[in-house]
């Protein structure tokens, strides 16, 4: 049995205030490039009406640039509520960038001031941004001025070991009007290694009066649980732990709600869910959705008997006839091994 304290169950019982919006939902699917496309975010809606999703993250500079709104923006009309992240360092092309979001239907914006990715930290954006606190700042206000919508922040701790200087910057960007707060519990030279640290995430949410989420190796219900609680951060973001698997966002808000574990689908059912998302991919983006679903299918394929197999058959499908044909031969064999699976 999990159990919580009174005081997080006070908390999940009451909704997340970001800024002038209400979220029923203390669980949110993170922002990732590459995997939070429409698609992907119809399955995790699925599960999970009450959620806040995220676009993946766009570039304010090619918005102003484009002729066109970058197709990362679409947004569907009943996918709400849903944030718009935008990642770039200029105030002026963050600001008309929000403003296009808005206008697309985001109910809130983002600014990404995490990404470790060199391509973007190298050009002034994402988790740069923390090396350069006044900048950072300026964004922040420059893009509250331009649109009504809640403005919110996504970083990390700090830099590197040497530089954790989240303290000192959370407080920048609760002064310069976030609405809220979420962070990664590591450094930008960390990448994804070793364990998100907790502990920075609890000492940000002592000093900040805005919501502060917490993010950062919530794989499971019981993780969540038990970072709320170490934490006293006002929700969790998921991450990694929703490639192959958009039940988590769903199946930790039930427990939030109801204090009751669903049971884990199946993998016949995850396997069913993987087709969906293939033939979602093949309807929105073509043949550049076929080679997009290759990664898609091979996080579906694990934890059931020739799941390794299966992973390196699907990483090469060509068409999504025969993404298709090996889905529904491993459903079929898994029947035979066991009728229940
Ligand atoms: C494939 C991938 C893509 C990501 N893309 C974004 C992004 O577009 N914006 C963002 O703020 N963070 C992005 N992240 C970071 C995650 O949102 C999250 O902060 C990080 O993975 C830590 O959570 P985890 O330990 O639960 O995975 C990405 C991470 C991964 C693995």
């Amino acid at each position: 049995m999990l159990s919580i304290s009174s005081h997080l169950q006070e908390k999940l019982s009451q909704p997340l205030k970001i800024g002038s919006v209400e979220v029923k939902s203390r669980v949110l699917q993170s922002p990732l490039s590459g995997v939070t496309d429409l698609v992907f975010r119809r399955l995790v809606r699925r599960y999970s009406p009450n959620s806040m999703m995220y676009t993946e993250m766009v570039s304010a500079t090619e918005i102003h640039h484009l002729k066109q709104l970058p197709r990362l923006m679409e947004i569907d009309e009943n996918e709400q509520p849903i944030s718009i992240q935008l990642f770039d360092c200029r105030p002026d092309f963050m600001a008309e960038a929000a403003q296009k979001a808005v206008a697309e239907g985001a109910k809130t914006i983002d600014i990404n001031m995490g990404c470790p990715v060199n391509k973007i930290t190298k050009k002034g954006g994402g988790s740069s941004l923390l090396r350069q606190p006044h900048l950072a700042q300026t964004l922040v206000a420059e893009v509250v001025k331009s649109v009504e919508v809640p403005v919110t922040v996504k970083t990390r701790i700090g830099w590197d070991d040497k530089e954790i200087n989240i303290l000192e910057f959370a407080q920048k960007m609760e002064d310069a009007g976030a609405a809220m707060l979420t962070l990664h519990g590591r450094t930008r030279a960390q990448g994804y290694k070793g364990n998100a640290r907790w502990e920075w995430i609890k000492k940000v949410k002592e000093i900040l009066t805005i919501p502060v989420i917490a993010n950062g190796d919530i794989f499971s219900v019981e993780a969540a649980i038990n970072c709320l609680e170490i934490t006293g951060a006002d929700g969790v973001m998921c991450s990694r732990g929703t490639l192959g698997y958009p039940f988590l966002v769903g199946e930790i808000d039930h427990f939030f709600c109801t204090g009751i574990k669903q049971n884990k689908p199946t993998p016949r059912e995850k396997l069913e869910c993987a087709k969906e998302h293939l033939q979602g991919l093949w309807e929105y983006k073509g043949k550049r959705g076929i080679y997009q679903a290759r990664k898609h299918l091979s996080w579906y394929c694990k934890e059931f008997p020739g799941a390794s197999e299966l992973r390196d058959k699907v990483s090469r499908i060509e068409t999504v006839e025969e993404g298709y044909k090996l889905l529904n031969e491993a459903k079929e064999s898994l029947s035979l091994i066991n009728p229940c699976s």
